[in-house]
């Protein structure tokens, strides 16, 4: 297995631009684990399923046609034969994702298609369960937080309809692979940092560990 960096952490906590940040600084693959969520959700919602309903849910989880893989150093999602792009960040997505993500056969698929990636090269894949389950031996993890305000003003400055501290209570609470600070990781508050902030903080920690990165060899 390649090397990994995971980063977890609540909904619009800024790890998705920081994932991505540091896997274009480092040369590595960024995989935003949250879009194979949305993929599944947008699959449910086509299909006519209630997400809310976890047992039709789970009953439709094998017929849904959900695939992805990387592409210049970014993971991309499919369902139904056909790439998703704004689709996974609709209004009616977002409502829906946490319901969708709370089911243990979804998540099974999920996290088989995500672990596939780190078979492709180093990469820095970020979620809710990266460290904890997804690559629970990965040598470098991070959990970044912010507080609800900043979280919330965040999405709305994105002009999203998101509700973060439900989206939030849902992945914390439930049975299968919650929200959690990984064993091992470092905590991260990004609410007064930007994204150059927390990329460097993060830097600044993998190097304390004795981490080269390729380019920086003999710097
Ligand atoms: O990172 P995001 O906001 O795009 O994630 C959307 C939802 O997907 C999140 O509310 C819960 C679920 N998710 C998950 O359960 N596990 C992950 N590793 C990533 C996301």
């Amino acid at each position: 297995m390649n090397d990994v960096i995971a980063i977890d952490g609540p909904a619009a906590s800024g790890k998705s631009s920081v994932a991505r940040a540091l896997a274009a600084r480092l040369g590595w693959n960024f995989v935003n684990s949250g879009a194979v969520y949305r993929a599944f959700t947008w699959a449910v919602l086509q299909n006519g399923t209630d997400p809310a309903d976890e047992s039709a849910v789970e009953a439709v989880a094998g017929e849904l046609e959900v695939t992805g893989g990387l592409e210049d150093g970014e993971s991309w999602v499919a369902a139904r034969g056909a790439r998703l792009g704004p689709e996974l960040d609709a209004p009616e997505t977002n409502r829906a994702v946490s319901l969708v993500a709370r089911v243990p056969v979804i998540r099974e698929r999920a996290v088989e298609q995500l672990r596939g990636h780190a078979m492709s090269g180093p990469l820095v894949m970020e979620g809710r369960d990266i460290g904890t389950v997804v690559f629970p031996d990965a040598p470098w993890k991070f959990y970044i937080d912010a507080s609800e305000e900043v979280r919330q003003s965040r999405r709305a400055a994105q002009g999203l309809v998101d509700q973060v501290a439900e989206r939030d209570r849902v992945d914390s609470s439930r049975k299968t692979a919650p929200l959690a600070v990984a064993d091992g990781a470092v905590v991260i508050d990004s609410s007064n940092l930007d994204i150059n902030g927390v990329v460097a903080a993060i830097l600044d920690h993998m190097r304390a560990g004795g981490f080269v990165a390729a380019g920086e060899a003999g710097a």
